[in-house]
């Protein structure tokens, strides 16, 4: 990776350290909005059911570029949960199934992994509107609540018109089914918004919640204090160049001011002095801009962490060595 061995790669407590940096959750806004909607529907769902009464599910849209959380914030949200859902593999109970919509995205596709997500052996010589039929009753063998479709935003994609309002009518009969509705937790990038918003009566069904992209200025504080949470987990010190407002405003735009992505910069960065220098290492800019030229094959000049006019460069572009105007996107 560059002139210093990565000597401590093997040695077992950086290893271990190194495991509890990727597993490190920074609590976020949108989080709790997301935790609060699925909270109350839940909730709402448990009295309805203890009522005996059955009403039509409501369903949840997360959207943010590519990198903000989405699947992370889903991950964390099934794992708080984990206590209050039911799921007794021996019952073939499971009251939260999650999927990653496949690609195509053709009914009989999505159908189709969705009952493999179900654990149901799946044939294959079905047609689209019977295979929605047996996913609908193997929802309610399995007494699911939730339905999570990450990447949801493929659903539309290379979709006629038709197409896509049949994907939209199979949602919301899920929704509305009149003897077992699921609830959706639709997961993707902003196109998803587009789906939902086709159809009045599911955008009327459906919270969104935004995953919105970090602040140049309001933000520096914050992303400073995560560094140093990730350095102090790390037990590693931080040099003073990288705990300033300049430094934090160069790693939201290498992050493209996406919070998933900054973190996931943060832990290789400090991975990285971990494994080149133990714990004995002190976190610097060198850290990052030696992590950044890796991933993004940035020679000095076009890497963030060192170009002095970083602001021109657009940070999702790997290998660009086409400094044109229009590649630097502003906050
Ligand atoms: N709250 C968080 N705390 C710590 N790390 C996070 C957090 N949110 C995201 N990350 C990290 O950011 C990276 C990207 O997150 P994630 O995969 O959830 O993004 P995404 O929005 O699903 O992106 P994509 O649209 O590309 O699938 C992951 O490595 C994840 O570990
Ligand atoms: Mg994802």
């Amino acid at each position: 990776m560059n002139k210093h061995s990565r000597k401590f790669q093997s040695d077992k407590d950086v290893r271990k350290k190194v495991q509890s940096l990727r597993k490190l959750y920074i609590p976020r806004p949108e989080f709790d909005k997301l935790d609060a909607r699925f909270g109350s529907i839940l909730e709402q769902r448990r009295a309805d059911e203890a009522d005996g009464v059955v009403f039509k599910a409501r369903s949840i849209m997360l959207v943010g570029p590519s990198g903000s959380g989405k699947t992370t914030a889903v991950r964390q949200l099934v794992h708080k949960y984990a206590h209050l859902m039911a799921a007794d593999p021996e019952k073939d109970i499971c009251e939260f199934i999650g999927l990653q919509v496949p690609s195509p995205a053709t009914m009989k596709f999505v159908g189709a992994a969705t009952l493999r997500a179900l654990g149901y052996p799946y044939s294959g010589n079905k047609q689209g509107p019977a295979i929605w039929d047996q996913v609908k009753e193997q929802l309610k063998l399995r007494r699911t609540l939730f339905l999570g479709f990450d990447e949801a935003q493929d659903l539309a994609r290379f979709q006629t018109d038709k197409e896509r309002q049949s994907v939209v009518n199979t949602l919301k009969s899920m929704m509305e089914n009149s003897v077992w509705p699921v609830g959706l937790l639709l997961s993707g990038m902003p196109d998803l918004k587009k789906i939902v918003n086709q159809d009045a009566q599911l955008a009327r069904r459906v919270d969104p919640i935004q995953i919105g992209r970090l602040h140049s200025l309001r933000d520096v504080e914050h992303v400073i204090k995560i560094v140093q949470r990730y350095a102090d987990r790390a037990q590693i010190d931080v040099v003073a160049s990288v705990k300033n407002e300049a430094f934090a405003m160069r790693l939201m735009h290498a992050a493209d001011y996406q919070f998933g992505l900054m973190a996931e910069i943060i832990v290789l960065s400090v991975s990285h002095a971990l494994f080149t220098e133990g714990f004995e290492a002190k976190l610097s800019i060198r850290h990052f801009a030696e992590v950044y030229r890796e991933r993004n094959g940035a020679d000095d000049w076009m890497n963030i962490f060192v170009a002095e006019d970083y602001g021109r460069l657009n940070p999702r572009k790997l290998l660009d060595d086409n400094d044109s105007p229009e590649d630097g996107e502003d906050p």
